[in-house]
């Protein structure tokens, strides 16, 4: 399948030309869109291919498989942001009143930090600084998150955090501050060894029994540091890597 790489952000995209084509065109139809000011937000269903929906599907059984087990939702990994804000969007309607359920990103807001061609291999083309976003994207992103609380119960408790940084650093010295800390549900999406391999050590003390951890590149050829991070840590036969039908490439575990 052919690799092409987005011309400003290095996402590999393994879309067919015809796919993208139809992509383009969604994008077009959605910059010009005719729909009011105050009516495009609820209808922004509009745009939501069938891949989008599927992720929003995946999370969402993701979250119902969390909501008994008490503890915060972390993200490794946030580039634009987008999991977190519909992590945000399931929480204010699945259980809009559980304070304790604090989501929190980890990201460098400036790409790769720790890409090594000996553990990440080459099919990615990569490098650090690769996924990178826009300069000062973690305020317009955290603009987003307090409109999601804002429009949701119990808004004047903030219920999220972004913490910039290279991961190695930030995610040990968070559980250090934070030794309270009981994760429910850990989503590993920095793509690459060295972070996750750090991130998993970090939060595997901060686990319980059916706390969940989803994965966005396990058996992924083009990303393999993912999968050799977590044989590192957990060691892949005291795992039950399960899946669910609507998505392809994410994948979770519960603790057993
Ligand atoms: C594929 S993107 C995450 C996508 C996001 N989970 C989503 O749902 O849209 C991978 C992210 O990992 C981040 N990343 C990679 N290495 C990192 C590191 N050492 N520390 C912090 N963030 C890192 C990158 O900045 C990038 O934003």
């Amino acid at each position: 399948m052919q690799q092409i790489k987005t011309e400003k952000h290095d996402a590999i995209v393994l879309s067919s030309t015809s796919e993208k084509d139809a992509q383009k065109m969604f994008t077009a139809l959605l910059k010009n869109t005719p729909l009011p000011d105050d009516e495009l937000l609820p209808n922004l269903g509009l745009f939501l291919s069938s891949k989008s929906f599927s992720r929003l599907l995946f999370f969402y059984e993701i979250y119902q498989k969390i909501l008994h087990s008490h503890g915060v939702i972390v993200e490794c990994g946030v580039r634009w942001g987008q999991t977190l804000s519909i992590l945000e969007a399931l929480r204010g309607s699945l259980e809009p009143y559980n304070r304790h359920r604090k989501i929190i990103g980890f990201d460098t807001f400036a790409g790769f930090k720790g890409f090594s061609a000996e553990k990440d291999g080459h099919l990615c083309k990569n490098q650090d600084g690769s996924f990178s976003v826009s300069a000062n994207y973690e305020d317009y992103l955290a603009q987003i998150l307090s409109l999601q609380e804002a429009l949701n119960p119990m808004s004047h408790l903030k219920r999220f955090e972004l913490v910039k940084g290279d991961a190695t650093q930030t995610i040990p010295a968070y559980l250090k501050a934070h030794p309270e800390t009981i994760v429910s549900l850990a989503i590993f999406d920095f793509d690459i060894y060295q972070p996750t391999k750090v991130a998993l050590e970090a939060l595997k003390p901060h686990l319980c029994k059916g706390s969940i951890l989803v994965f966005d590149e396990l058996c992924d050829d083009i990303f393999p540091g993912e999968t050799v991070a977590l044989q590192e840590v957990f060691g892949l036969n005291n795992c039950r890597i399960k899946r669910l039908p609507m998505t392809a490439r994410v994948s979770y575990m519960e603790i057993e």
